[in-house]
């Protein structure tokens, strides 16, 4: 059991690592770059930084902690749903100096509110759920503005080691045995309203890519005409390709006969080991179309992540219930990419499916919507005002997701089009009776 002071330990070291991500991403351009826009798809810096200190605020110094609002005055300017991304710049925001001082004012009393509040009793207090929710909305938009960066033009002012290489992966695909196993969760402390409850789903047995597609297999399917056959893609994925005028993946680049990729700033040769990585919905169902595959469904997506046939018990992670590490998985931004595959022999699941946590969000073929016996919690903006056909479900997380913002039942969404998300996929597909056969009989 985790004490309450221990648990007030966690809580502070993960907003403490929190806030230094948030600093090193914004103190990394000047004042020019905080207040500009990069891309119509993103707010300006300076806007998502004071955006985490009013949620914050919100939360932690009024709702939790009962206190006096530290600026009322600004929350109309910081309430994402009042504003579309491409306005914020016109907005009279906060300036780099005074979004600083709010952000550490209201990090300040939170500490205070931290301390007195009792971490029990309520359901917003209970192992310390508000302050979970409170640091990993500051990790998912540490996120979104490392997806500014990649889209911003300009010298690179982003630094750090390559990721590990890549390694055997065994055969190309894993059969994932058909029956039923448990989705969900309802005991993961910060695990997020749309996460829950747990509840028990029947599958079919089907294959599933032992790795991420990687670069080396995409361009097999550019250089077969991929992007200009309509064969592979739905009705609507033609029609974006065409109208958007797709040709690659974005950031891609053609010299001669060699892809290249920008990635923050700096122009390389393409790692045909690496993941694929900013593709939207549609290329990724037009590829695993070209392949004679499909997307995973979500379900089948965390039946692969976590089913552990020996136990039938589900995991917290494809490699066990311990929290993640650098052995694990790509998390965190240690590395500016994708990890080639194969570079994370321990995070592998039981049935033998690599990298399906870090490195990149995988699209699935499914609509984010609620769970059977969803509720929202604690509030509908967080997920139920996205379910709907809309939005696909992304999981897993990428090289820029922190660890305490994913698990095997995270579900990230968003529109099928989008293409600055840190996304790439996975192939499945049926299994015929005479290999699901093979499964049973192990
Ligand atoms: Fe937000």
């Amino acid at each position: 059991m985790t004490s309450a002071e221990d648990l007030r330990a966690t809580v502070a070291d993960q907003l403490t690592r929190a806030r230094a991500r948030s600093a090193a991403l914004t103190d990394a351009v000047d004042d020019d770059d905080l207040v500009r826009q990069h891309s119509k798809l993103m707010s300006p810096l300076v806007w998502d930084l004071a955006h985490i200190g009013n949620q914050e605020e919100l939360w932690l110094v009024r709702d939790v902690g009962g206190r006096d609002p530290v600026r009322s005055d600004i929350d109309e300017l910081y309430d994402a749903f009042k504003h579309a991304r491409a306005a914020r710049p016109e907005l009279p925001l906060l300036g780099p100096g005074e979004a600083r001082g709010y952000v550490r004012e209201v990090r300040d009393k939170v500490f205070d509110v931290l301390e007195r509040t009792p971490l029990e009793g309520a359901r917003l207090l209970d192992g310390a759920f508000a302050f979970g929710m409170i640091v990993q909305h500051e990790q998912q938009h540490d996120e979104t503005m490392l997806a500014t960066h990649q889209l911003r033009a300009g010298a690179p002012v982003l630094h750090a080691p390559p990721p590990p290489p890549g390694g055997p992966v065994g055969p190309p695909e894993v059969l994932v045995p058909g029956g039923p196993f448990t989705m969900g969760t309802s005991t993961e402390a910060w695990a997020l309203d749309n996460e829950r409850p747990a509840h028990q789903v029947v599958t079919a047995p089907f294959l599933i890519d032992t790795t991420p597609v990687t670069n080396g297999a995409y361009t097999e399917f550019i250089a077969d005409g991929g992007y200009r056959d309509p064969r592979w893609w739905s009705p609507t994925g033609w029609e974006h390709v065409q109208s958007a005028g797709l040709t690659a993946p974005r950031f891609w680049s053609r010299s001669g006969d060699a892809w290249h990729r920008r990635a923050f700033g700096v122009t390389a040769p393409l790692d045909p080991a690496q993941p694929v990585v900013h593709v939207c919905f549609h290329e990724a169902e037009a590829y695993a179309r070209w392949a004679g595959k499909r997307l995973p469904t979500e379900v089948e997506w965390e039946k692969a992540a976590r089913f552990d046939p020996a136990t039938g018990r589900s995991l917290r992670y494809p490699w066990g219930d311990d929290d993640p590490t650098p052995e694990h998985a790509n998390l965190g931004q240690r590395h500016l990419s994708p990890a080639p595959v194969g570079a994370y022999p321990k995070g592998v699941s039981p049935l033998g499916v690599h990298q399906l946590v870090g490195d990149v969000w995988e699209w699935t073929s499914s609509d984010f919507r609620g769970y059977a016996g969803f509720e929202v919690f604690p509030y509908a903006e967080y997920s139920q005002v996205f379910f709907g056909g809309d939005h696909k479900v992304l999981r897993g997380g990428s090289f820029g997701t922190d660890p305490v913002a994913v698990r095997a039942t995270f579900r990230n969404w968003d529109y099928p089009i989008r293409r600055q998300v840190f996304a790439g996929f996975r192939c499945a597909r049926d299994a015929s009776p005479e290999v699901a056969r093979g499964a049973v009989e192990g």
